[in-house]
């Protein structure tokens, strides 16, 4: 198979270079390849011929989505129906990433893929046009749903994932890291993702899913894991509410996702959320800071 990886240099996609090595890959890297110019991004596409598409670019720093609207939607849903129209062309199947926050939060138990999303921000409802340009203009695509990624590249758009962030900040002598207590979600490693993408990329079983780690937390309740599996002091993590927090874009307080159609088709559940950040944290610490007390699974 020729598989074109947009954002190969991103968080997700230094994962799915090498899940996808015994195929031929085609790894594309922004500035020079930028899926927001349509006609040079398509002539790349149709020079390359590629049997798959794998979009993991996009502009995801949500807090600033709701001063750059334009921007956002520019990169998450206009770029992504050009890409859908030209992977249609060349009869190509599209593979795209959407996210949780497409949901609203206040359903409370985790969301199906048939659930009505409900989003509250600019990156949110951004996200979601893209979504429905993709389902419009691609019969032959996944989109997949995923929530709280982190991987060894760290994320690019962000500068740090929200390990990278939470390790810094403590090494830099913060007293206290004030962490929102209100929002659940489930934190997903890129690398569990990326596997999964290369099993379902090898199917015809096209359409919605839903692809996150197992269990749920708040995002307290994540820092203090980091810090608990990394032998520093869980304690500095104090617990915020979102209105405390004051972040300028809205988000959902619950976006746990129910992974349905990817467990009717057979994919290997992800590892429970602890033990992908502890799997991460055995990866990503030196040696004499190891992660303790958490069996590592995957
Ligand atoms: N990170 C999360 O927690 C999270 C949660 C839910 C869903 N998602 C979704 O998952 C996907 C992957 O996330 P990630 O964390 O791997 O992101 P990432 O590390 O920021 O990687 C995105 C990649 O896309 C590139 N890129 C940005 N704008 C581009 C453009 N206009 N044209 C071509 N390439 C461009 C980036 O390059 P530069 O950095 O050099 O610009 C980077 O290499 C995204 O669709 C995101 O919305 C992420």
């Amino acid at each position: 198979m020729r598989i074109a990886i947009i954002g190969a240099d991103g968080q997700l996609g230094s994962d799915l270079v090498p899940a996808l090595k015994e195929e031929d890959v085609f790894p594309l890297f922004w500035p020079k390849f930028d899926i927001t110019q349509a006609e040079t991004a398509g002539d790349v596409l149709r020079s390359l011929r590629p049997d798959v598409v794998i979009n993991t670019a996009a502009f995801h720093r949500v807090d600033e989505c709701e001063d750059r609207a334009e921007q956002a939607f520019a990169v998450n849903a206009f770029a992504v129906r050009d890409l859908a129209r030209t992977c249609r062309g060349l009869n190509a199947v599209l593979v795209h990433f959407s996210t949780d926050f497409v949901f609203d939060g206040e359903k409370r138990t985790p969301y199906f893929e048939e659930d009505r999303p409900g989003p509250l921000s600019v990156y949110a409802a951004s996200k979601l046009t893209g979504e429905h340009f993709v389902r419009a203009y691609s019969e032959r695509a996944f989109i997949i749903r995923t929530c709280g990624l982190y991987g060894l590249a760290g994320c690019k758009e962000k500068g740090r994932n929200f390990i990278e962030t939470m390790l810094f900040l403590a090494s830099s002598g913060r007293p206290a890291l004030q962490v929102v207590d209100d929002q659940i979600i489930t934190p997903t490693p890129t690398v569990e993702l990326a596997a999964r993408v290369a099993a379902l990329i090898r199917t015809e079983a096209y359409g919605l899913y839903h692809m996150t780690g197992e269990g749920e937390c708040s995002w307290f309740e994540f820092a203090r894991a980091i810090f608990e599996l990394s032998g520093g002091d869980p304690s500095i993590v104090v617990p915020v509410n979102s209105a405390a927090f004051g972040a300028k874009a809205r988000r959902p307080a619950y976006s746990v996702l129910e992974k349905a159609r990817m467990k009717t088709i057979g994919l290997p559940p992800f590892s429970p959320w602890k033990s992908g950040l502890a799997a991460y944290l055995e990866k990503k610490l030196p040696s004499d800071r190891k992660p303790v007390g958490f069996p590592v699974s995957e």
